[in-house]
């Protein structure tokens, strides 16, 4: 009932010409059985604001979906450098990620500004992906639970329709280090928060996707995408490579 999403996020990699060159490569050469997996899949790509307007003219012109990465809270001021809700929505970008831990870590964003930036961008009619996870030390100190439970209350709390919210659950200590979490850590993170939008939201809970990121690869991700309450990935550098994305797209095809 929930529909798989395939989601990448380049960071900061890729130049606009490079952004051309993968796209074309990806939907004429590795994924050109895309048009019979979007039934079943949805692709989204989170790629560098210089790169939003040629990623938007290729992907959806297949019908994926391109996202920013970032977008501030507020919608203008003197926030120098910062991009606004409305300046995304009018180059016709409405997708977004929200609170990824390397904003977390390297740019002093905190939970209730994440919050914040997924409510005004649900409000604004967009659909933030809202990132979680905890550190190494808070998994062995058995606090996964009570630090997603500190993410996600922020946002929750408030009154809003978060129909088209997704979460991710991204383990700080899987991104980028090849240490994937094993399907049982993953699941059992997954179910949580799925519990915990289940006291909130009720019956809703049962159509957010849930997306699971950190390391994911093409021989991991079967097992992954095989659990019940994962609904996807936010895959980070599997997602560079038009040949690996394309085998995670597949598989996410194959478990549709
Ligand atoms: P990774 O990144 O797949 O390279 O671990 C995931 C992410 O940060 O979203």
């Amino acid at each position: 009932m929930r529909k798989t999403l395939l989601a990448g996020n380049w960071k900061m990699h890729k130049t606009r010409a490079e952004t051309r060159a993968f796209l074309t490569s990806f939907f004429k050469e590795k994924a050109p059985f895309w048009p019979s997996a979007k039934e079943k899949v949805d692709l989204l790509l989170a790629v560098p604001f210089l790169s939003l307007g040629d990623a938007k003219e290729l992907a959806e012109a297949q019908g994926a979906r391109i996202a920013a990465q970032n977008v501030h809270q507020e919608k203008q001021g003197a926030f120098t450098g910062e991009i606004s809700i409305p300046m995304l929505q009018e180059i016709g970008i409405n997708d977004v990620l929200v609170g990824h831990s390397e904003r977390r870590q390297y740019f002093g964003e905190t939970n209730e500004i994440a919050a914040k930036k997924a409510l005004n961008a649900l409000a604004a009619g967009m659909h933030p992906i809202f990132c979680v996870g905890e550190t190494r030390a808070e998994r062995e100190g058995n606090r996964t639970e009570a630090v997603l439970a500190a993410q996600l209350e922020p946002l929750l709390k408030e009154k809003a329709d978060f129909s088209d919210l997704v979460i991710a659950y991204e383990p700080v200590w899987a991104i980028g280090t090849g240490l994937n979490a094993t399907k049982e850590q993953a699941q059992a993170a997954h179910a949580f928060i799925r519990g915990v939008l289940r006291e909130r939201l009720g019956d809703q809970a049962d159509k957010i996707r849930i997306l699971y990121g950190g390391s994911v690869k093409p021989d991991n991700f079967d097992e992954l995408i095989g659990q019940p309450d994962i609904d996807g990935g936010l895959v980070g550098g599997a997602s560079l490579k038009p040949e690996d994305f394309a085998a995670l797209l597949k598989i996410a095809q194959n478990a549709g």
